[in-house]
C-alpha cells in the first residue's frame, strides 16, 4: 500500500514537472524585468533589491552612491541621504542605445532645490545597464556586478550611473501587448504576452465549477501587431471525460485590437465525474513568435446531461398547446350541438361541462353551508352517470342558483 502511494506521488510529481516544462513563459515574480530590442524577456527578479554601492572620490567631489536595484537610488554624504528617485517599471526599463543594453529610470526623488529643473519630478536617476563588463573594460570585483561610473547632470538633480551586471540567458521572445482576461478590459490570464500565475499550469484553486458551463475570454493586442494572432487550439488533460467547444470571434482567428477585443467562448460539459479538475490547455499561435499557452481548470463533480436545445423545446410546447386549444374548442362545440339537438337543452345548460361545474359548486356550497352532505356528495361526485340523467342535471343548476345567486 505504502509502495503504491509512493509510486503515485512520484508520478504526480513527474506530471507537475512535465507540465511546468511544457508551460512556455512563466510570469516574472516581480516587476523587475524587461525586453531586449527583439522582444526577448530578461527577468532580473533574482537581483531585485540588490544593493550596488559606489565609493565616492573626494578629489573629484563625488559622494557615495547606492543603487537598490529596481527600487531606488540614494546619494550618501555628510549632509545625509538624498533620494534620487524610485524605480518606475512601466516604460522605464527599456532596451538601451549605444553602450547600454538596458536603461532604467528612477523618478520622484527629493524635490528640494530641484523644483525648477525637473518638472516637479524631483531628483531623478538614469541607470545604464551593461551586460558583462564596464564600458571602459574594467571588470567588477563583485560577481553580481558593480557601478562603473557616476556623473551628475543639471547641478545635482539628475544622476547618470553606469552599472555592469550579469544578465544571464534571455528568455523566450514575447508577443508584447497581448492580453487575455475575463472582461474586455481585464488581463488576469495573459498580460503583455506573459501567462499569469494561476493559468500557466493547471491549478485547483483557479478551476471553474461544475455548474459553469460557459466561460468567455477576451483578447486584445496592439493594433499594428493584431494580424499575427491566429486561431486558438486546445487539448484536454486527461483527454476523455470533458467535452469542450470554442466559439466567438477569437475562435476563428479574428485580429483583436486594444479598442475592439475579440471574445473566445469556452463551452464545456462534464461527461465523466472526476476528483481532480480537468485541464484545458489553450494555445494561441502567434505568427513570428512562440505561441501563447494558458490552462483553464474545470471541475467535474458530476456528469452533465446533453443540453436539450432550448428553442426547440419551446417550439414543441407551443405546438402542443395549439393542438390542445383547437381540440378542446372542437369538443366544446360538438358537445354544445349534441346537447341542443339531441338532449334539447338550452342556454348555459347546454354547454359541455356545465353540469360538472354546477356539481362542483354544489359540493362546495353544501360543504360550507351545513358541513354535512354525504348523500349529495356521493350523488354528485358520480357525475358521469348523473350528467346523463335529465333529472340530476336539471336539478343541480337550480340548487346552484339557489345558493350562489
Ligand atoms: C499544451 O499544448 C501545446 C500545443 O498543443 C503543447 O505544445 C504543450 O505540450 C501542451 N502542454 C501540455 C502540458 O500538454
Amino acid at each position: 500500500m505504502a509502495m503504491f502511494a509512493i509510486k503515485w506521488s512520484f508520478l504526480c510529481l513527474a506530471c507537475i514537472l512535465l507540465l511546468r516544462l511544457a508551460g512556455a513563459v512563466t510570469a516574472p515574480l516581480s516587476n523587475c524585468y524587461t525586453f531586449d530590442k527583439s522582444g526577448h524577456i530578461y527577468d532580473f527578479t533574482e537581483i531585485a533589491e540588490q544593493t550596488f554601492a559606489y565609493d565616492g572620490k573626494k578629489e573629484a567631489d563625488l559622494p557615495d552612491l547606492e543603487i537598490r536595484f529596481c527600487n531606488d537610488v540614494q546619494r550618501r554624504s555628510d549632509e545625509g541621504y538624498i533620494n534620487f528617485g524610485h524605480f518606475a517599471p512601466f516604460n522605464y526599463f527599456v532596451p538601451g542605445n549605444g553602450n547600454a543594453d538596458f536603461v532604467q529610470e528612477y523618478y520622484f526623488g527629493d524635490l528640494q532645490h530641484c523644483e525648477f529643473y525637473t518638472n516637479k519630478l524631483g531628483r531623478t536617476a538614469q541607470v545604464n545597464i551593461i551586460c558583462g563588463n564596464c564600458s571602459n573594460g574594467a571588470t567588477c570585483k563583485d560577481e553580481i556586478g558593480c557601478i562603473c561610473s557616476v556623473s551628475y547632470n543639471s547641478p545635482s538633480c539628475r544622476v547618470i550611473v553606469e552599472l555592469a551586471i550579469s544578465c544571464g540567458q534571455p528568455g523566450p521572445r514575447i508577443f508584447q501587448g497581448f492580453t487575455v482576461g475575463f472582461h474586455p478590459r481585464a488581463w488576469e490570464v495573459v498580460y503583455n504576452g506573459i501567462t499569469q500565475w494561476g493559468y500557466e499550469e493547471p491549478r485547483y484553486g483557479f478551476s471553474f465549477g461544475t455548474e459553469e458551463t460557459k466561460v468567455s475570454l477576451y483578447f486584445t493586442a496592439i493594433g499594428a501587431l493584431s494580424k499575427h494572432v491566429r486561431k486558438p487550439t486546445y487539448t484536454i488533460i486527461p483527454e476523455n471525460g470533458l467535452e469542450v467547444k470554442l466559439s466567438g470571434s477569437a475562435s476563428t482567428g479574428d485580429p483583436p485590437t486594444t479598442l475592439s477585443p475579440t471574445s473566445l467562448d469556452v463551452i464545456w460539459r462534464c461527461e465523466k465525474a472526476q476528483d481532480t479538475p480537468y485541464a484545458v490547455n489553450i494555445t494561441v499561435p502567434i505568427e513570428g513568435y512562440p505561441p501563447v499557452h494558458f490552462f483553464l481548470g474545470k471541475l467535474c463533480e458530476y456528469k452533465q446531461a446533453i443540453r436539450s436545445n432550448n428553442t426547440k423545446g419551446w417550439a414543441t410546447f407551443g405546438l402542443l398547446c395549439c393542438i390542445l386549444i383547437v381540440l378542446s374548442t372542437a369538443f366544446c362545440c360538438a358537445g354544445f350541438i349534441y346537447k341542443t339537438r339531441v338532449e334539447h337543452q338550452h342556454g348555459l345548460y347546454a354547454l359541455p361541462g356545465m353540469t360538472i361545474l354546477a356539481a362542483c359548486i354544489e359540493v362546495a356550497s353544501g360543504a360550507t353551508n351545513d358541513g354535512y352532505s354525504p348523500a349529495n356528495n356521493i350523488n354528485q361526485s358520480t357525475w358521469e352517470r348523473s350528467s346523463v340523467s335529465d333529472h340530476v342535471s336539471q336539478r343541480v343548476p337550480d340548487n346552484k342558483y339557489g345558493t350562489v345567486g
